[in-house]
């Protein structure tokens, strides 16, 4: 369950009046879905927390068009997002976790939320994991809905459709 394959990325795509060029991944893992999206974008940014996976992404890749970052990225999101002021990105935000690991924040979804609120353009939000929403108990999850998220990016809410096990939004 939450796996992008290319099929939901077509369908998240389809019909679309804009498509934008640049996919920003949160939660890079062993980059399988980077890969996925790279098949459709020019460039794919990819955030890791963890050191071990974001090396072990890193080098297992051969995809030229698919760019890792190592850090948090409720910080790295802000920063990353000032290099695309210019046009809109697709981002894909799966870095949240059932566990928080301590030395970092296993749930960072409410700041990106926040950077991408700042933004003007017609981005789109994917966030995966729809069939977790509001289930797990004190971890962070049960304060995240599709309707939470939808009163978090307030009137910037074009449509809202939940495709397989994905929240997405255009805005
Ligand atoms: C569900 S996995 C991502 C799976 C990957 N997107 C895929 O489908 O192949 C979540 C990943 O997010 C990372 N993560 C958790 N909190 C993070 C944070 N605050 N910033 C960046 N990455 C984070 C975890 O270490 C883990 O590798």
């Amino acid at each position: 369950m939450g796996q992008i394959t290319a099929e939901i990325v077509r369908k998240i795509l389809f019909n679309i009046e804009y498509k934008p060029k640049i996919c920003l991944e949160t939660g890079t893992r062993n980059g399988s879905s980077a890969k996925v999206w790279a098949g459709f974008f020019d460039e794919v940014h990819t955030i890791e927390v963890r050191k071990s996976a974001y090396l072990k992404a890193k080098k297992s890749n051969s995809l030229k068009n698919i760019h890792f970052y190592l850090g948090d990225s409720s910080q790295v999101l802000s920063k990353l997002i000032k290099r695309f002021n210019h046009q809109p990105v697709l981002f894909y935000l799966d870095a949240h976790r059932k566990r928080n690991q301590g030395q970092y924040n296993g749930f960072p979804i409410w700041k990106e939320l926040d950077a991408i609120k700042t933004r003007d353009f017609r981005d789109i939000v994917v966030v995966d994991d729809v069939h977790a929403f509001g289930r797990v108990s004190g971890k962070g999850w049960e304060g995240l809905t599709v309707e939470t998220i939808s009163d978090y990016l307030g009137d910037k809410v074009k449509d809202l459709k939940v495709i397989d096990d994905n929240c997405v939004v255009w805005i």
